[in-house]
């Protein structure tokens, strides 16, 4: 059985998608779970594009040691040099250098020929070259492109040293067969591509990311990019949990294997949708709350009688929690512990003692505490251990008649604690409004959704918002029982994101 590389690009391309940003330490914690995932390259960021990005890529390179860590750049000499930089401390670097390979690119974007494409393709391979061994080449919008030219192209950069060849499919307007044809092509013409490993990126603007790449393996290629819940620019890119089920459920069609221990899937899943705040739709494909379920009686019938009547895959494989025993208020310590650990989490003891707090606090609340409710719980944990700011007390008058108002107390970076009270049109505008008197940032609220994590009246309710401050966007997210805490508490934490980015930003 051939091996498929899967490339994963859910820190560079993924957090490309609009409101998606994450911190340093949130894309550390994705690496860290991309690794346990077993993928083979991670693309941690594009080092030329900002200060936070350089820090995140230098720290996953220190610290990620068995997948390759990749940073991005594009075809300019000072890009290079940064990208070389920022991976000098990786075990197993390396460097991926793009630039336009289009007519329509090139006509109204880089205003610049063919000619000077190629050999700036040419030099700046060379030169990212001199940092590593390991050196990728993509010739953008190459679904676009006049084969012959990206066939050119790919010879140069090879001949100068590139050891991956990546065919981008940028703006997701290839379908399968013509797009094969263009690899098929660039098999055949490109006289040294023997000597490079031939890759593809697919986005899903027609929905066709994970086909397209899934016709590329068919026709030789050996590398894949994708991301965690296909997030990326526009409609994203091909998802990774699809390709790799596909490769796996479908072994006898595709006879491939891959590095991947799928039963991480759904952890790593949940990890990107909490810390992006990008909702997973419910009937995703491999990972969606309805992946699994089955409503009508027919289908019910055939799954209790034998699981493979209605199911191709087994939820396990894709490590979905296959118990849902219930914790409640007489629960020990010692039961959530295992608990965690059955839905894969693993704690120190201080994060435990706080995790377990949270635990006894909601179990006095809720009568059964679920899985999705320690899910919840252990993200709101994460969130707030490492919180600039800190909410500590709340109190909010509200209801038809009056005017709602709300008193804040919080808890400054420098441990201060800092109180102010504000009158809003409804109860959380109320609390942002105080909650703006105290950290004085300006900014604009442009999405705010409340959901229950389980049903029933005593549900935690998650709110997801993001808030906009000078052209960018950050997401938070809170949880509590009461989902006026939890609006201050997604509040509080796209603050705090907002901070660290700015703090990062000045240097
Ligand atoms: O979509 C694209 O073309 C890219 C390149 C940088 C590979 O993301
Ligand atoms: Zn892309």
């Amino acid at each position: 059985m051939d091996k498929i590389t899967i490339f994963d690009t859910t820190l560079r391309d993924g957090e490309q998608a609009a409101g998606g940003t994450l911190n340093v330490q949130e894309k550390l914690e994705i690496a860290r779970q991309l690794e346990k995932l077993g993928v083979d390259v991670i693309e941690a960021g594009f080092p030329i594009s900002s200060p936070g990005d350089f820090e995140a890529v230098s720290l996953i390179a220190r610290e990620i040691r068995t997948p390759v860590i990749c940073a991005l750049t594009h075809a300019n000499p000072e890009a290079v040099d940064r990208a070389g930089e920022a991976i000098k401390e990786a075990e197993n670097p390396r460097i991926h250098v793009f630039l336009s390979a289009s007519d329509i690119h090139l006509l109204h974007q880089l205003k610049k020929s063919r000619d000077e494409i190629l050999q700036m393709s040419r030099d700046m391979t060379a030169r990212a070259k001199k940092f590593v061994d390991d050196v990728e080449f993509s010739p953008m919008d190459a679904s676009r492109a006049e084969p012959e030219y990206i066939n050119q192209i790919l010879e140069a950069v090879i001949d100068a040293g590139a050891t991956t060849v990546n065919i981008p499919d940028t703006v997701g307007y290839a379908v399968p067969d013509e797009f094969g044809g263009l690899i098929d092509g660039i098999f055949k013409n490109v006289p040294n591509i023997d000597r490079a490993v031939v890759s593809v990126h697919c986005h899903n603007d027609l929905g066709l990311a994970v086909a397209n790449s899934l016709e590329s393996i068919k026709r030789g290629v050996r590398q894949v990019e994708c991301t965690i819940n296909g997030i990326g620019e526009r409609a994203g890119n091909a998802s990774l949990e699809e390709i790799v089920m596909v490769l796996k459920t479908r072994g006898d069609y595709f006879n491939f294997s891959t590095g991947i221990d799928t039963t991480q899937i759904y952890k790593i899943s949940r990890l990107v949708s909490e810390l992006t705040g990008f909702v997973v739709q419910p009937n995703k494909a491999i990972i969606g709350a309805n992946s699994f379920r089955h409503e009508s009686g027919i289908h019910q019938d055939g799954v209790i009688k034998r699981p493979i009547t209605y199911e191709i895959m087994d939820p396990k494989s894709i490590g979905i929690p296959a118990s849902s025993l219930v914790l409640g208020k007489l629960s020990g310590r010692h039961a959530f512990q295992e608990r965690l650990a059955e839905l894969g989490y693993t704690m120190n003891d201080k994060d435990l003692r706080r995790a377990f707090t949270a635990f006894q606090e909601l179990a006095d609340k809720k009568k059964e505490v679920t899985d999705k409710d320690i899910e919840s719980l252990v993200a709101e944990e994460q969130r707030t251990a490492v919180a600039a700011y800190h909410l500590d007390r709340i109190q909010v008058t509200c209801g038809d008649k009056g005017v709602p108002t709300a008193a804040v107390r919080l808890i400054s970076p420098d441990g201060q604690a800092i109180a102010d009270a504000a009158l809003g049109t409804g109860p959380v505008d109320a609390v942002y409004q105080a909650i703006n008197r105290l950290v004085a940032v300006p900014n604009e609220l442009t999405e705010f959704t409340v959901k229950s994590v389980t049903e029933g009246i005593d549900a935690i309710g998650e709110v997801l918002i993001r808030i906009d401050s000078e052209g960018v966007t950050y997401t938070g997210r809170g949880a509590d029982t009461d989902i006026i805490v939890a609006s201050a508490k997604a509040y509080i934490n796209a603050l705090n994101r907002l901070l660290v980015a700015k703090k990062n930003a000045t240097g």
